[in-house]
């Protein structure tokens, strides 16, 4: 078979990889996808960085398996806990992954503050200390861990007055300064209204677009385009019951 038919491998450590999915469709239509969810171990952003670099190498292998041509990797905890270890791992395939969108913040709100929301595990990890250091002169950046949403959008809560009250007792001590909000965790873009009126006119930043940017150069670069008119995806979840919850998500 023909490589460039092989599916983009898409994962995440449950539904936040969905806007992820939602941003390579738009880009590249005709290719086919897989995306597959960890829902059975979600969340991955309060684990220990050990075992969250365990179920990456786990999802990637599993995926490649299957004839992956390219790995996204839509998370931004699973990146920063494993992409340097899958890139040694696999030199052949291109492994795009995501980071908090801290750069295009940053130069937006030169001399202001950025917040960014992400989990724990990102906030912690070498990725997001060495953006904080390359950016540090350019604006002021505040990170906020965010456990609480990946719930909500793992449990398909995307809008109403829970949520809704929740984004406003955590944004409200920044919304009087900030000038950016970074969405530094695949599951916030799947909030994003939520999120937007809670935030009021603070402009929101994710590296959903970015990625999938990268995702086309490294498969331009490779020769894997896939120039068909219409591709496939294919839902898949380590809980089954997970896999209509992706589905509405994307399709929403
Ligand atoms: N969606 C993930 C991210 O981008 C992590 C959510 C979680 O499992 O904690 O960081």
């Amino acid at each position: 078979m023909d490589k460039r038919q092989n599916p983009i491998a898409v994962f995440d450590s449950g539904a936040g990889g969905i806007s992820v999915l939602k941003e390579l469709v738009h880009l590249m239509p005709g290719e086919n996808y897989i995306y597959y969810g960890d829902s059975l171990n979600a969340p991955y952003g309060t684990k220990p960085t050990e075992e969250v670099r365990r179920l990456t190498l786990e999802n990637a292998a599993m995926l490649i398996e299957e004839g992956a041509k390219e790995v996204v990797i839509a998370c931004n905890t699973a990146t920063s806990a494993a992409i340097a270890n899958l890139r040694e791992m696999y030199p052949s395939i291109p492994m795009i992954g995501l980071e908090p969108a801290i750069k295009p913040a940053a130069l937006e709100c030169k001399g202001g503050k950025v917040l960014v929301m992400a989990t724990e595990l990102t906030l912690r990890e070498k990725k997001f200390l060495c953006l904080l250091e390359k950016y540090k002169d350019t604006a002021e950046i505040i990170s906020l861990p965010c456990p609480e949403l990946v719930e909500f959008a793992e449990n398909g809560i995307t809008e109403g007055k829970e949520l809704d009250n929740y984004l406003n007792s955590i944004l409200a001590p920044y919304t009087d300064t900030v000038k950016g909000i970074v969405l530094g965790c695949t599951h916030f873009p799947l909030l994003r209204n939520a999120i937007q009126k809670a935030a009021g006119k603070i402009k929101l930043y994710d590296g959903g677009i970015g990625a999938a940017k990268e995702a086309l150069h490294r498969l331009n670069e490779t020769g894997l385009v896939n120039d068909a008119s219409c591709g496939s995806i294919v839902f898949k979840s380590s809980l089954k019951d997970k896999e209509e919850l992706y589905k509405k998500l994307f399709y929403n």
